[in-house]
């Protein structure tokens, strides 16, 4: 028998995320969905996904501690990342007049994806 698997979902009540979490729910895995529930999330795309299956957590994934948090309270197997400002015109617009730096976002993002797949092959891998 195939064992269960706990999979931390970002950014999964969006569109891709929460049908991928059903998708894993499905196949008997756990699910942690990590999201900020800006405009484009809605926590009600995870309807169906049994209680047992699915764990929910409000958060940024540029909150560094609550991500290790994250990782650490659920056991996380693997992450697949999702989170994002999807809507291209806003991620330019609304990120770079807010920050005035554009590059910051991405720098703070992607350096945010590295810790979690970091942090993730310490954590498993020893
Ligand atoms: N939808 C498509 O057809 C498509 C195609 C190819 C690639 N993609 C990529 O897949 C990814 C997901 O796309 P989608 O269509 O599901 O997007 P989406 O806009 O439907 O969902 C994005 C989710 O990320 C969450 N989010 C945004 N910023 C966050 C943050 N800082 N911290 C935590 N959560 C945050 C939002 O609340 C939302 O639930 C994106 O990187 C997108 O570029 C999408």
């Amino acid at each position: 028998m195939m064992q269960r698997k706990t999979y931390l979902l970002t950014g999964a009540a969006g569109f891709i995320g929460s049908n991928l979490a059903h998708h894993l729910a499905s196949k008997g895995d756990k699910v942690v969905v990590y999201d900020k529930l800006t405009y484009a999330g809605n926590k009600a795309s995870l309807d169906g996904i049994p209680t047992e299956s699915l764990a929910f957590v409000n958060g940024d994934i540029c909150d560094t501690a609550l991500v290790y948090k994250t990782l650490a309270k659920y056991g996380v197997d693997a992450v697949f990342h999702l989170a994002a400002e999807s809507y291209v015109d806003r991620s330019i617009d609304e990120v770079y007049g807010s920050m005035g730096d554009s590059d910051y976002f991405h720098k703070i993002c992607h350096y945010q994806i590295y810790c979690i797949l970091h942090k993730n092959r310490r954590l498993y891998n020893g």
